[in-house]
């Protein structure tokens, strides 16, 4: 018994805590599957470090697998304490939330993953797609060490759609007081509804000139070129910041989208301060994305009670798409949203949109791309 046990015991650690070098998967002691964090055929998706955990708002992983009854997530000691939310999708249903924590978590799969094996093998062979990612643009690092399936479950490669957005912003698209954090915010929405990859670089608080701002030590012009947000500065196991890798980014993005600014005007930087870092940071992002199209957001601005709405930096966000225009880059296209936002679609409290208001803002901005020539996929590039 006790020597039964003790197997047991070496068994399970050796699937928990050794996953194999070649990245293949192993079988568990009770016959399931054991993913190591470095298997070949997990689509991870945003800021990854290298333990691996995760940074950003959205960052996650995609899984497609056959016959998946079952799915838990083994996560090290870098996982946020005492928990981070994140946001799991079977099979493109909507996004639902569940918290993890360091240690052994079992996710709640929904749908027909759940049927038993018996009445699945009836119906032949069934694949799922599982797709899970971090809501928090704080709180949200789960530290991946493996992931484990049922008995007879097998990864199959995921292949990603042909669509891939890139944005980049603040508060304003991270998702900030949502109850699902940017899985409910405008950007994710729009990703969605094209059957996109997404990924969402945004940090509440931060300007995008590089400035402290809001207990962000950074601005985004710096930070969006680390792996970590700027979250890092309160850690104190990862207190640092390394470049990312944007080789990385799989399938590159095709569409880029900018919504920034509010922060700097906070801050006081002068309208012409901020035209010249936004241009400069375009410039620089045209080397890395030399043909995806650049969309520039002018801000929507505050809405106050009375119906009003602040705007900040009056015709900035304008001047910018015209300096990168005269400096011969056609492919960036300023997107107007005055008046996409009213005091109806914020939070009193903070005029940040709130969930019908992300929804408002990404039917308008979907119908926009629709206009300026994007269809959305008609599937999902990995079909179930
Ligand atoms: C996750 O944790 C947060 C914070 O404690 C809580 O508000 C939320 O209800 C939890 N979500 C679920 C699905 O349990
Ligand atoms: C479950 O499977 C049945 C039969 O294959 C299908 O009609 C139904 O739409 C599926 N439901 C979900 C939630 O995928
Ligand atoms: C992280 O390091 C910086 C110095 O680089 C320091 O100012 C800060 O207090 C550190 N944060 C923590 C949580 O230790
Ligand atoms: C910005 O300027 C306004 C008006 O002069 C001032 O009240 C505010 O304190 C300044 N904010 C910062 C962060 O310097
Ligand atoms: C943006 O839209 C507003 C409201 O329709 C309009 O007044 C303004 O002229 C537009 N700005 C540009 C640059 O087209």
């Amino acid at each position: 018994m006790y020597f039964q046990t003790f197997v047991a015991t070496i068994l399970a650690l050796h699937a928990m805590a050794a996953p194999s070098p070649s990245g293949d998967s192993e079988q568990g002691s009770g016959g399931e599957v054991v993913i190591p964090n470095d298997h070949p055929l997990i689509h991870f998706h945003g800021r990854w470090d290298a333990s691996p955990g995760t940074w950003w708002a959205g960052s996650g992983f995609k899984l497609h697998v056959q016959d998946l009854s079952s799915l838990t997530l083994n996560l090290g000691p870098h996982t946020t304490s005492p928990l981070a939310s994140i946001g799991v999708s079977v099979d493109y249903a909507p996004f639902y939330q569940v918290n993890v924590s360091e240690g052994v978590n079992v996710v709640p799969l929904t749908g027909n993953v759940t049927q038993d094996t018996e009445s699945k093998s009836s119906q032949g062979k069934k694949t799922s797609v599982v797709r899970v990612n971090v809501e928090g643009w704080q709180d949200n690092r789960i530290n991946l060490e493996t992931i484990v399936l049922n008995k007879g479950a097998e990864l199959l490669p995921y292949t990603p759609s042909k669509l891939a957005f890139q944005f980049i912003g603040d508060s304003l698209s991270a998702g900030q007081f949502l109850p699902q954090g940017v899985d409910q915010a405008w950007p994710f929405l729009t990703g969605e509804f094209f059957k996109a990859e997404h990924n969402v670089n945004a940090q509440p608080g931060a300007a995008l000139s590089d400035i402290v701002s809001y207990g962000n030590e950074h601005g985004v012009s710096y930070q969006y070129f680390r792996t970590e947000d700027t979250g890092y500065f309160d850690t104190t196991d990862h207190n640092f910041t390394t470049p990312w890798n944007f080789l990385r980014d799989r399938p590159e993005p095709t569409h880029l989208v900018v919504h920034i600014g509010a922060n700097d005007a906070s801050q006081n930087v002068t309208a012409e301060a901020f035209v010249k870092v936004f241009t400069t940071f375009l410039g620089r992002l045209r080397g890395l994305y030399p043909t995806a199209p650049f969309f520039v957001f002018t801000p929507w601005g505050w809405p106050n009670a009375d119906g009003s709405v602040s705007y900040y930096y009056p015709g900035a966000h304008e001047l910018v798409v015209q300096e990168r225009h005269e400096a011969g880059d056609l492919n960036t296209f300023l997107v107007n949203t005055t008046g996409w936002v009213t005091w109806e679609d914020v939070f009193p409290a903070n005029q940040h949109p709130n969930v019908p208001g992300h929804q408002k803002i990404a039917g308008l901005f979907e119908h926009w791309l629709q206009s300026w020539g994007l269809r959305p996929e008609k599937e999902w590039a990995t079909a179930l």
